[in-house]
């Protein structure tokens, strides 16, 4: 007998983050949701979310400059893609990134699992 396949993992769940007010057009927030430290972003592109903490060494991404897709790490300058956290100027690791989710005002992310996690899974 072969053991059954895993069944697929459930979307993470949508969790309240804010007001659409809440965070200026090109600026960033950090907001602890699900236990976890998250940026949420409203840039001109969208909203966006990664995890507060830069891969490179822990700087707070929720306080870097957002521009072109992108978040400028205030501590070393490196650059992380909004949409996938991917690292633009290094080789660094990327940061987790989170669907988000606007619904009549109210901001929602869905918090993803951990990437060092779910490459594990
Ligand atoms: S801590 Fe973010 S670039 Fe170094």
């Amino acid at each position: 007998m072969t053991p059954a396949a895993a069944p697929p993992l459930a979307p993470p769940a949508l969790t309240y983050a804010c007001d659409v007010e809440d965070v200026p057009l090109g600026e960033g927030r950090a907001l602890t949701l699900d236990g976890r430290r998250i940026a949420l972003f409203r840039s001109f592109e969208g909203w966006f979310a990664l995890d507060d903490a830069c891969p490179h060494s822990g700087g707070p991404l929720a306080d870097g400059i957002v521009c072109d897709h992108a978040v400028i790490c205030p501590l070393h300058e490196r650059r992380f893609a909004l949409a996938t956290g991917d690292a633009l100027t290094s080789d660094d690791e990327a940061a987790t990134a989170h669907e988000v989710e606007v619904r009549a005002g109210r901001v929602f992310v869905a918090v993803a699992a951990e990437r060092s996690a779910a490459a594990a899974a």
